[in-house]
């Protein structure tokens, strides 16, 4: 299909971040937790989202739930709760292809960026495999309009024999017995890349640490920064 020429122009808004700052008695950030499957990036988001709404920090996690049911949601939930037709689920959905992971982590760090300079600390968990796509991300961020956002790394380290001993949803089950029937599965870590942050921010292995133990790592590095009370 022909890509039609677009006439956009950038409206400027004339909120200062200052003003937003104020308003929320906070700077906004992104946290981006990357990790395995089951490595614990979610728990630990979730869990940090807690305290740092219990001390009056305005957060909130984007994650599966919220993105790959919703705005970056596969082919099969389009046609199946979205009355899309094989063909436009195809076209809209994302999978988990090298393509499809890049697209969907391309669209969470515009909605991350979004929420940050809404003056929002955007919590993403998402596996994020390449790490180019994180550098896109870390981007967007640094070239906001409005002034640099803070992009945190926070690397979800654990071990992937921890990761598949805990297995939730047993996928990593699914894509040994994929493998070993000689099909694959392209699951991250089994026949899938993950490719780990070369200078994270913060790296919390979650075999060694308790939920706690990782949120007060987060909330020291956020405080030292200046970024929570
Ligand atoms: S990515 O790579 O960042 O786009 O992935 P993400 O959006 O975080 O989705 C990962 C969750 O989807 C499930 N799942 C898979 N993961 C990895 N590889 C394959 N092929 C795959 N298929 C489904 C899996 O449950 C991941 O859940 P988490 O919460 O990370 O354990």
């Amino acid at each position: 299909s022909e890509i039609q020429a677009t006439k956009i122009t950038w409206h400027e808004g004339t909120v200062r971040p200052e003003e937003r700052r104020a308003l929320l008695k906070q700077t906004g950030a992104t946290l981006w937790f990357t990790g395995l499957s089951g490595s614990g990036k979610s728990t630990l988001a979730v869990a940090l989202e807690q305290v740092l709404i219990q001390r009056g920090h305005a957060a909130y996690v984007l994650d599966g739930d919220n993105i790959r049911f919703g705005l970056n949601a596969g082919p099969k939930i389009l046609m199946d709760t979205r009355g899309y037709s094989e063909t436009q689920a195809k076209r809209f959905g994302l999978a988990f292809s090298a393509e499809d992971r890049e697209e969907n982590i391309r669209r969470i760090g515009e909605v991350a960026k979004l929420f940050a300079d809404s003056g929002l600390l955007a919590l993403t968990s998402f596996i994020s495999p390449y790490r180019k796509d994180r550098d896109a991300a870390r981007k967007i961020h640094e070239s906001n309009k409005a002034g640099a956002i803070p992009f945190i790394e926070i690397y979800v380290s654990t071990a992937i024999d921890v990761c598949e001993q805990r297995d939730p949803k047993g996928l990593y089950k699914q894509a040994r017995d994929a493998v070993a029937a000689g099909k694959g599965m392209g699951f991250t870590g089994v026949d899938d890349p993950y490719e780990a942050p070369v200078n994270p921010e913060l790296t919390i292995d979650t075999g060694k640490y308790s939920t706690a133990e990782g949120v007060a790592m987060i909330l020291e590095y956020l405080a030292s920064k200046g970024l929570v009370n």
